[in-house]
């Protein structure tokens, strides 16, 4: 394995993911962890990552010599950089301006194994103040840029890299090269790593941390949580009950696809409560959007609580956290415009010894790879987000059982008609919108007075910012006559133009 050694910058897990894509196992851990302790695990490499902090400063974190001196292979990459430059008595440098951006970069040793197939000049990214301004002894620069003579350098017979710039960002131009040279040209790894050795690993580290002890899941049918269900049956088998609270807002079947799959495919203990009625009631004469959020997302863990209660002693609670929920969880300073209460997300001082996150270092797609390598069905694993509030933030207005069922219908079509399209993998969002809009239209000789279904779709990679899909006319002609002829009470459709921001995804 390769040591991913975290200086508290904040592309660790992107480092770990860059490594992973190269298909070589890699760990992360923490720089306090002491060095007589990493040298037992034989790692054939060693990464050091960035960090916020200039090596001069007392409290930062530092690193102890022997690291270097283990016969192990090391990168230190920015920070990480610095502090093998400082630790080994070279000399690092403050600038009066952070350099930021996209730089041009230049290979100053073309024979340097990190720079194989690394071109002279390229583009990296760079993100420092500091910088290396004289190499340790017995090191050598190999790559330059116009503000940062030293972007890179080696200790070749030591196996010692450096690099200022950051290889796991996708604007580094030749980031991934770097990183595989570092990997298959100093590191000697094998890179016969696959996503199944993750499974097994975890099924692994399951098994030793929970031994004969219970565990319970709540599944949403979302592709986290039930891929988190799934990896911790394959460890503990009947010690995980699973609950699965519907609160009857979900899509049309979804209900019923979930426990399909768990119970009869998986065979696992699986409790649906079918709470949709009490749910309603807790929501009649309610119209404001965080409200609604509010009466659900605490709906949710009453039900789920009084669930758990039923079930005696469980000393475990295993999420799907993935490692974007855990970075978006970090940025505390940002303006709520939607309370995003993931309905999944349950207050952690409802009694268990601790709390299992085993997907807790992946990302989305990796997450899918697992799922699928587990043997979910492939529409479960590449299921498009859904909110935890589930249609109750899609229908503006009060919530009715009618217009539930009315949505359900209207946004099964659009599914299917995008699906038959061969495009549900390519947009990253779509769904039905049931309005609180009524208009006149005209059927048959009749006037009509219904409401108004509005389509949405966008396209995204991290849904912070999106942009509507360019859904073919044809799709979207095909979608609104079925929706207008097939169910009842929707007179008229509508194509939703706006891109996010200003608009939102959702539309409350
Ligand atoms: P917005 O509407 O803010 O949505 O652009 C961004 C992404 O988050 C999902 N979303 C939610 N997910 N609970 C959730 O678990 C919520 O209350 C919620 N609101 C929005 C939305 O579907 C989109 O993927």
């Amino acid at each position: 394995a390769v040591l991913v050694l975290d200086f508290g910058g904040q592309y660790c897990q992107l480092i770990a993911r860059r490594v992973r894509e190269c298909k070589v196992y890699c760990e992360i851990k923490s720089y306090k962890t002491p060095v007589t302790e990493l040298a037992k695990k034989h790692y054939k490499g060693i990464i050091l990552t960035g960090g916020p902090k200039s090596v001069y400063d007392e409290k930062s974190p530092h690193c102890d010599k022997a690291l270097f001196e283990m016969g192990v292979p090391v990168l230190g990459i920015c920070y990480g950089a610095q502090l093998m430059a400082y630790t080994l008595n070279g000399k690092v440098s403050s600038s009066e301006v952070r350099e930021y951006g996209k730089t041009p970069f230049q290979v100053k040793n073309l024979q340097s194994p990190l720079m194989q197939e690394v071109p002279e000049t390229s583009v990296c990214w760079m993100s420092h103040t500091d910088h290396i301004s004289e190499v340790p002894e017995g090191f050598e620069t190999i790559a330059s840029t116009k503000t940062c003579p030293i972007a890179a350098m080696e200790n070749r017979s030591e196996k010692l890299y450096a690099v200022q710039f950051h290889p796991e960002v996708e604007h580094t131009e030749y980031g991934q090269q770097i990183l595989r040279n570092f990997l298959f040209q100093v590191c000697d790894c094998s890179g016969d790593w696959i996503m199944s050795s993750f499974i097994e690993q975890t099924v692994a580290d399951i098994r030793e941390k929970v031994g004969s002890k219970k565990v319970l899941c709540a599944l949403s049918g979302g592709v986290d949580s039930s891929v988190a269900a799934v990896l911790m049956h394959k460890a503990i088998g009947k010690n995980l009950t699973c609950i699965f609270v519907d609160h009857g807002m979900l899509r049309k079947d979804e209900g019923d696809q979930v426990e399909t799959v768990f119970r009869k495919q998986f065979d696992m203990n699986l409790i649906r409560v079918n709470a949709g009625p009490q749910f309603l009631e807790k929501l009649k004469g309610v119209t404001d959007p965080e409200k609604k959020r509010k009466i659900i997302g605490e709906g949710f863990i009453r039900t789920f609580e009084m669930e758990s209660r039923k079930l005696g002693k469980i000393e475990f609670l295993c999420q799907g956290t993935i490692y974007p929920d855990v970075v978006e969880s970090g940025t505390g300073d940002a303006a709520v415009i939607k309370s995003h209460h993931n309905v999944g997300g349950l207050p952690k001082d409802i009694g268990f010894e601790g709390i299992i996150e085993p997907l807790r270092n992946l990302f989305k797609d990796e997450v899918r790879e697992v799922g699928t390598q587990l043997g979910i069905p492939e529409n479960l694993v590449w299921r498009q987000p859904f909110p935890g509030p589930g249609l109750g933030i899609r229908i503006l207005g009060e919530i009715t059982a009618e217009k539930i069922a009315v949505l359900q219908e209207a946004d099964a079509i659009f599914r299917e008609e995008v699906a038959k399209a061969g495009l549900s993998k390519k947009i990253s969002q779509y769904f039905a919108v049931l309005t609180n809009m009524r208009s006149v239209g005209v059927m048959g000789d009749g006037r009509t007075y219904d409401y108004t279904i509005a389509l949405r779709g966008v396209t995204t990679s991290d849904f912070m910012t999106a942009d509507w899909a360019r859904i073919p006319y044809p799709v979207l002609e095909r979608t609104s006559d079925r929706i207008i002829n097939e169910v009842k009470g929707i007179n008229r459709v509508v194509y939703d133009i706006t891109s996010k921001p200003p608009a939102t995804i959702e539309w409350e």
